[in-house]
């Protein structure tokens, strides 16, 4: 019943991660993947396994901060394959830092990458689909844009400014046959997670979590996989936690 045989997708951060894992599952349905990430290596990597499993993909090298970065990867993509239905932008870079140290360096940093990065590949990728009266984009917030906490100002204004304006290109569109959407992950277990969580930050975030475990990529790529499928068609416009239910919980006895 679900299957995405001749959709094209781009998936942004695809070398790593929550979007590695979401390439997978989506090249799993048969649709043509395009890994877009500025790191080469891993990109290459991924697509030659993907390959290698009789999926058909391509890697891209780009920068999503870097508006000509952006048009290239949207202009390969429609070059190799000819369409372009699903957006998976996933890209992005953390941070944990408090609001008194928060210098402006890192704060543009972040920003540049998680904010401005997501404009630009949404802005590419929906005019496209737009045009052509098709799409799905999912778009990457953070519980850490919808609640509080420590340690991140830039990092929860760069997720919630992907969350507004998400909204707003998912009104702009809805009459286009394009839904757009974020996902709002609680704390997955990555590598942007290793570099980031000591065992304080573990511990804290886990009082936190009614389900008292750090969630898997593959929980996250599931439901970015749900959002890109044909039938997610009356789904717009929605922040989707995978928290495990963080964004729920309030006071928590564990016995
Ligand atoms: N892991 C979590 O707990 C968690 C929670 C909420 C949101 N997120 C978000 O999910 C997304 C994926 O995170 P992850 O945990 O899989 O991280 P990850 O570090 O494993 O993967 C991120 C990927 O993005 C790529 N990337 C970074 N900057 C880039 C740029 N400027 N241009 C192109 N590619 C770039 C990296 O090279 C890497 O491959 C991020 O946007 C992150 O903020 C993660």
């Amino acid at each position: 019943m679900f299957s995405l045989k001749d959709h094209t997708a781009i998936v942004t951060g695809g070398a790593s991660g929550i979007g590695l894992a979401t390439a997978r599952m989506l090249a799993g349905l048969e649709a043509n993947i395009v890994i877009a990430d500025l790191n080469e290596e891993a990109g290459q990597d991924v697509v030659s396994t993907l390959t290698a499993q009789g999926h058909d993909a391509i890697f891209v090298a780009a920068n999503v901060a870097i508006a000509d970065d952006v048009d290239a990867l949207v202009d390969k993509a429609l070059e190799k394959f000819g369409s372009l239905e699903i957006l998976m932008h996933f890209a992005g870079v953390g941070l944990e830092q408090s609001a008194v140290d928060t210098t402006r360096e890192t704060w543009d940093r972040i920003t540049a990458v998680n904010l401005t990065g997501s404009f630009l590949v949404m802005q590419a990728a929906g005019r496209v689909m737009v045009e052509r009266g098709y799409g799905r984009i999912v778009a990457m917030s953070s519980m850490a844009g919808i609640r509080g906490g420590t340690g991140r100002t830039a990092y929860a204004a760069s997720k919630g400014g992907v969350a507004a304006m998400m909204r707003v290109m998912s009104v702009e569109w809805a009459n286009s046959g394009v839904t757009v959407n974020a996902l709002a992950p609680g704390a997955i277990e990555t590598a942007l997670v290793k570099k980031m969580h000591d065992a304080e930050t573990r511990r804290a975030y886990l009082a936190g979590i009614p389900m008292d475990r750090y969630g898997t990529p593959d929980e996250v790529a599931a439901a970015a996989v749900y959002l890109a499928l044909p039938q997610s068609s009356y789904i717009t416009g929605v922040t989707l936690p995978v928290d495990g239910g963080f964004d729920a919980g309030g006071v928590i006895k564990r016995r």
